[in-house]
């Protein structure tokens, strides 16, 4: 038998989606990693949920309640029919003692999601709403994109995006409906597609310029 299908004989659950792993706050003693499948981490401010990340595959969460010995900081659902592994707290030790090349994983793993929590901070600090969008856009054109015939298609719905920036859905729609008029954007066919990334990079680069120097009349 493979190394893998003995880990998953000894830790593995298959779970479906749409399961409710654990909620924030909840006390957590037990970690994460997804073999098949995806998940959701988000969190609830105010009365609006925020999409932190839907990690898939190789990726794993849970792993800060264990270390730091605090209740969970977010919360985790099942979005994609999953196998996923469940290590329980004194396992995940042994692990990181016995193993430098996983504790070096997982401090790569940690310093790219801090980078990436500065980078949402930075983007809540000084953007507006057209620009958080604009910049998401970008973003998931470059890691998710799927060229097309008629452009790069983004395979998330607008609660999807909504989740990821923080805001409504009905802010969102009303913000894709301008991109569609400038053209940049095309939403006929069902899916977000970036009809003209040429045209997108010019907006960002438009909303850089007044965020920098405001209405100037
Ligand atoms: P824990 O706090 O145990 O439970 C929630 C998990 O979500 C957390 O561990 C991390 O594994 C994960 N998590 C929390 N914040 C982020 C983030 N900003 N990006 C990616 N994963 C996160």
């Amino acid at each position: 038998m493979g190394s893998e299908s003995q880990l998953f004989q000894r830790f593995g659950r298959v779970v479906p989606s749409g399961t409710l792993l654990f909620h924030e706050n909840d006390p957590g003693e037990e970690m994460f990693i997804i073999q098949v499948g995806k998940v959701k981490i988000s969190k609830k401010v105010r009365n609006i949920e925020k999409t932190l990340v839907v990690l898939g595959k190789g990726e794993f969460f849970g792993e800060m309640a264990i270390l730091n010995d605090k209740p969970r900081s977010a919360t985790a659902e099942v979005v994609e029919d999953s196998e996923i592994l469940v290590i329980d707290r004194k396992t995940f030790e042994t692990m990181i003692r016995g193993n430098a090349e996983i504790a070096l994983r997982i401090i790569k793993k940690l310093s790219a999601r801090l980078q990436e929590a500065d980078n949402q901070i930075e983007n809540l600090m000084i953007r507006d709403n057209t620009s958080r969008i604009v910049d998401l856009l970008a973003k998931l054109t470059r890691e998710a994109g799927k060229p097309t015939g008629r452009g790069v298609e983004l395979n998330y719905t607008f609660d999807d995006l909504a989740g990821m920036v923080g805001l409504g859905r009905e802010q969102v729609v009303s913000i894709l409906d301008k991109l569609v008029k400038i053209q940049v954007i095309d939403l006929s066919g069902g899916a977000i597609v970036i009809s003209n990334k040429e045209q997108l990079d010019r907006f960002m680069r438009y909303m850089e310029m007044r965020e920098m120097f405001g209405e100037f009349s």
